[in-house]
């Protein structure tokens, strides 16, 4: 069922909430030195030159045969990047610096225990280490290009040294979020075919040594009940020599790298030569219905999009020291920790843990010691940060030249303390839209040449044409003060290529809803649905208002609430669940679960508990609720559908709107009552919120 209406909002209105429509220029320091300081590159990238601006992107690679086609649109949607091109990914971000630039570090890591040592990998360590464990992969596991490998590695240097061991042999590479439990890890490595599972035995979080082999055996077990049999499982010691999980080894299954590694000591083996739109890596994430959706990113399209991106929107330059704190488990570690600035051939530092472990001054320690000059992060990071420590970065000696936030919307109020407090008033700051399917920015601005926004992300990223349609498919025009559904006219070199063995969902989900012909191959006819509601203001600035599906976004993490639901569904006394976002302080939203027992079946003191531990097994900690409310019945319409809306606009204390359609009606206030007072007692109560939160709230769940 199509949404009935999509939000309206006057600038006004927005203005007032977001109490901020002041534009800000660059630090005149920042735009002498800029990657992307001329005002043609804009034009240059404009839609008369497109598709053909994107070769600028293709070029700042190394390619083994020059592409014939730029963009091969033969068959719809499913576009084709710089084909007849030949390339290695591996050896464009590590094989090809070694002439210029071999003892330049690629990657400082930083432990999270404060006494263990950085570690510097130089481009010609990161080189060996490559090679080696690429030689493990193809000989001791017998992985070839096209096979399909999953990774459940933590912020170790061992993620990128496997993610581009992968890409050297052309073997695609499928790493899960370290923090995601073991039954979520198994289905991916079923959806995605693999028979390899590399992991490590521990890493450090919030001070202690996580046991991360238990998570292995249970996702064998649980790919094994999709019907995928793991044949072995790589584990890397986070002390190598030292095992230190508590769970057995299992023989002829489980192996240690670094004993293995001894037997590939020296061995160089030469990057696969692919063409360029053979796949690079899967990512999965999460929509409005059914299991995670695997999203396949290409080798010379994504690695192009990428290196461009970084270098124009991030500036990065070969001797910045780089630091993006998110996690290589998702895509914004993917593009820019690893893939993005090492094709620039820059430094990219990593850091194992918790921003705010063991105290609010850590992370301006790390730049300080490191000299990081450029830092990315996302605006649940920022506001913690500002939390426990908002003088803290006064008293730090570092300078960024550049910050980034990702991931969520982020508000003015917030904006302003990254700016004058972290960036010291010194930084420019690029807010960047995208999702994991975009492999890359959609929406950003050129720092040195458009001036920041608190709250808009900006306009269109280079070559990319954003609009915002309505149901109907209407341009609902800049400055209108509408609000609708943001899609992009274009296609783009960074676009996911397909959801992996399942294209036809992959149409209808991102090309279904505003192709103009099904049968054209013409691009102008096929607008991509980026999935977020958006408003454009007359300076062309879109301001993005979140997701549009049945989609949470906890702390910059998309969370299903079908996956959720799924999750509190096999614990055996629950009938029904349904899960609901709350607006957090911290981060952004929390989940709130509302579950319903099977008749006859009154709560224990466990239940809640229960719910709480099924959703952490089937989907990580990630996803822990932070209420569980034992409801009697779900509010519903008279067809059985639960009224998500009515749940979520009680956890947030605010109209449940017109309830008198329901099957019982009733029902609503006696949750109502329950919730709220229970929250009352506990003094947690909501913030006021904004207009646009309270839109998002009377909408959620009509989705489907
Ligand atoms: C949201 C993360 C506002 C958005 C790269 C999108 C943002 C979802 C921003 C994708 C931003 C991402 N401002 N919202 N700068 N960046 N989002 O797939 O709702 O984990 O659809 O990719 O995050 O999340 P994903």
């Amino acid at each position: 069922m199509a949404r009935e209406t999509g939000p309206r909002l006057s600038e006004a209105q927005i203005a007032v909430h977001w109490r901020e429509e002041r534009t800000y220029p660059p630090p005149a320091g920042f735009v002498a030195q800029a990657n992307a300081a001329d005002p043609g590159i804009i034009e240059r990238f404009g839609e008369a030159n497109f598709p053909d601006c994107f070769t600028e992107y293709a070029e700042l690679l190394s390619w083994d045969a020059p592409w014939h086609t730029v963009l091969d649109t033969g068959d719809p949607p499913f576009w084709k990047w710089f084909t007849g091109g030949m390339l290695n990914a591996c050896y464009n971000c590590v094989d090809r610096h070694l002439p210029t630039g071999r003892n330049r570090a690629a990657l400082i890591w930083v432990p999270e225990p404060e006494d263990q040592a950085t570690e510097t990998v130089t481009y010609q360590e990161l080189y060996r280490r490559v090679n080696e464990f690429a030689a493990l992969l193809r000989e001791f596991c017998g992985l070839e290009s096209g096979d399909r490998v999953t990774f459940h590695l933590p912020m170790v240097p061992e993620l990128p040294v496997a993610m581009l061991a992968c890409a050297r042999l052309g073997v695609i590479h499928s790493e899960v979020f370290g923090g995601f439990s073991g039954a979520a890890c198994g289905d991916r490595i079923a959806d995605s075919a693999s028979r390899v599972l590399v992991t490590m035995d521990g890493y450090y979080r919030g001070g202690s040594l996580v046991d991360h082999k238990a998570k292995a055996d249970e996702a064998v077990e649980a790919a094994r009940r999709y019907g995928r049999e793991i044949e072995k499982v790589l584990v890397w010691r986070r002390h190598p020599g030292r095992y230190s999980s508590r769970t057995p080894m299992v023989l002829g299954r489980d192996f240690f790298v670094d004993e293995l590694l001894g037997g590939y000591h020296g061995r160089s083996v030469p990057p696969v030569s692919m063409p360029a739109e053979a796949p690079l890596f899967l990512m999965y994430t999460s929509g409005t219905t059914g299991r995670p959706k695997g999203c396949q990113h290409s080798t010379g399209g994504y690695l192009s999009y990428v290196a461009g991106t970084a270098r124009y929107h991030l500036d990065i330059h070969p001797e910045d020291t780089y630091w993006c704190a998110a996690d290589i488990g998702w895509i914004t570690g993917h593009s820019y920790i690893v893939y993005g600035p090492l094709a620039l051939g820059t430094t990219s530092v990593l850091y194992e843990g918790v921003p705010t472990y063991p105290d609010a001054g850590r992370c301006w320690r790390i730049a300080e010691r490191l000299g990081v000059n450029i830092f990315h992060t996302a605006p649940t990071t920022i506001r913690m940060l500002r939390k426990v420590g908002p003088e803290e970065p006064r008293g730090y000696d570092y300078r960024f030249k550049l910050m980034t936030t990702v991931g969520e919307p982020i508000e003015p109020e917030v904006w302003h303390w990254y700016h004058d407090e972290v960036g010291k008033g010194q930084a420019v700051v690029v807010d960047t839209w995208w999702m994991t399917e975009t492999g890359g920015f959609l929406g950003t601005t050129l720092p040195a040449l458009q001036p920041m926004k608190p709250g808009s992300c900006g306009p269109g990223a280079l070559g990319i044409l954003p609009v915002i349609y309505d149901e109907d498919g209407a341009v609902v025009a800049a400055g209108s003060g509408r609000a609708g559904n943001i899609c992009i006219r274009n296609p783009w070199p960074g676009v996911l290529q397909t959801i992996w063995g399942q294209p036809e969902r992959f149409v209808d989900i991102y090309y279904g809803r505003y192709c103009r012909d099904p049968g054209s191959k013409d691009w102008h006819d096929w607008p991509f649905l980026c999935g977020d509601g958006a408003v454009e203001a007359s300076d062309g600035y879109f301001r993005i208002l979140g997701r549009i599906d049945d989609v949470i976004n906890v702390a910059g993490h998309r969370l299903g609430t079908k996956e959720l639901e799924s999750a509190a569904l096999t614990v055996e006394e629950v009938a029904e669940a349904a899960a609901v976002p709350a607006v957090d302080e911290v981060r952004g939203r929390a989940v709130e679960m509302y579950v319903a027992l099977k008749p006859g079946l009154s709560p224990g003191p466990e239940t809640g508990q229960r719910v709480t531990a099924a959703i952490e097994r089937e989907i990580g900690k990630i996803a822990r609720p932070a209420h569980v409310w034992i409801v009697p019945d779900m509010p519903k319409t008279r067809s059985g559908k639960i009224m998500r809306r009515v749940i979520a606009g009680i956890s947030n204390f605010t109209d449940v709107g017109d309830v008198s359609t329901l099957a019982n009606p009733e029902i609503v206030e006696d949750i109502r009552h329950r919730v709220q007072s229970e929250k009352l007692a506990r003094g947690d109560v909501p913030r006021e919120l904004t207009a646009q939160e309270a839109q998002e709230i009377r909408e959620f769940g009509t989705a489907e």
